[in-house]
């Protein structure tokens, strides 16, 4: 009887121990995670301060030559007239503006305000597409935007943006490293039932990997000087896990095809 119960009360302390060393282990995989969230953040930073700096190359050229002709005037003792000065001014406030929006949508996108909102698709496109522009445009990259509709989504907003900006800069990549020729970038946003779906497709002859999912696990990069094997990963982990989603990958005729499936309803 008494044996009995040593084994038992053994039994039951070595399962509270296993149960610690469990919760250890999904303590430190949670802390992970975290790492590799705020590595991919870093990474996604250095290549929105390439884009920045180029967004701002071409306006800050556009400053400097905007008083030459004024400059030029006084220094001959000219008669400046002041509708051109006006004009001039009024150049330099649409500069302007447009420069500090680059930075506004810099400073929200990291922002830590981690909450639950609404937020509409089409503008997580706009914002996305701010901050990849500049390196889509100067490698010839179209990008179509086909939405009929503005749906909403319930989720974290600045994470929704992050994955579509992950996606983009993969499809980018694919489509620069592979040479092709009218490299091509749609983005189309559907609506059913409770769910908004966004699908990003290029056309750079699709995803050479098989099982295809495996593009999904940490640090799995694949035919890439410098790809760490983060940005899928974590977009999975941002879309499943924090926003009770799903990202779904499939290569069509042209190439990779990415859908992203968020709630328009509270998540339960
Ligand atoms: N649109 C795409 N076309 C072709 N291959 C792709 C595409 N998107 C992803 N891949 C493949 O999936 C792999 C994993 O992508 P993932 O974004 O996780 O990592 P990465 O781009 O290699 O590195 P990083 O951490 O810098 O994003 C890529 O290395 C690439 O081989
Ligand atoms: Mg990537």
């Amino acid at each position: 009887m008494e044996k009995k119960e040593e084994k038992f009360l053994s039994l039951s302390k070595k399962n509270k121990e296993l149960q610690i060393l469990i919760e250890n282990e999904i303590e430190k995989n949670r802390q992970k995670d975290k790492l590799l969230f705020a590595q991919n953040k870093m990474a996604a930073l250095g290549e929105m301060l390439n884009n920045i700096s180029h967004q701002w190359r071409q306006p800050l050229m556009e400053i400097s030559s905007l008083f030459i002709p004024i400059e030029g005037k006084l220094n001959l003792n000219m008669e400046v007239k002041q509708e051109e000065l006006k004009e001039s001014i009024e150049n330099l406030n649409i500069i302007t503006k447009y420069m500090s929006n680059t930075i506004d949508d810099f400073r929200n996108f990291f922002a830590t305000n981690k909450k639950i909102e609404e937020f509409k698709v089409l503008e997580e496109i706009n914002t996305a597409y701010r901050l990849t522009s500049a390196s889509l445009k100067a490698n010839d990259i179209l990008l179509e935007i086909r939405v009929s509709k503005n749906p909403k989504i319930i989720g974290y907003k600045n994470e929704y943006t992050q994955v579509l900006i992950n996606l983009l800069n993969n499809a980018k990549d694919a489509l620069i490293d592979r040479k092709i020729s009218n490299p091509k970038i749609i983005i189309s946003v559907k609506e059913e039932n409770n769910e908004v779906i966004l699908k990003i497709e290029d056309n750079a002859g699709g995803i050479k990997v098989d099982p295809l999912e495996n593009i999904f696990k940490p640090f799995f990069t694949y035919g890439k000087k410098n790809g760490t094997g983060v940005g899928l990963f974590m977009s999975k982990l941002i879309i499943e896990n924090n926003m009770n989603g799903k990202l779904l990958v499939n290569n069509n005729n042209l190439g990779a095809e990415f859908k992203i499936i968020t709630h328009n309803n509270p998540i339960k």
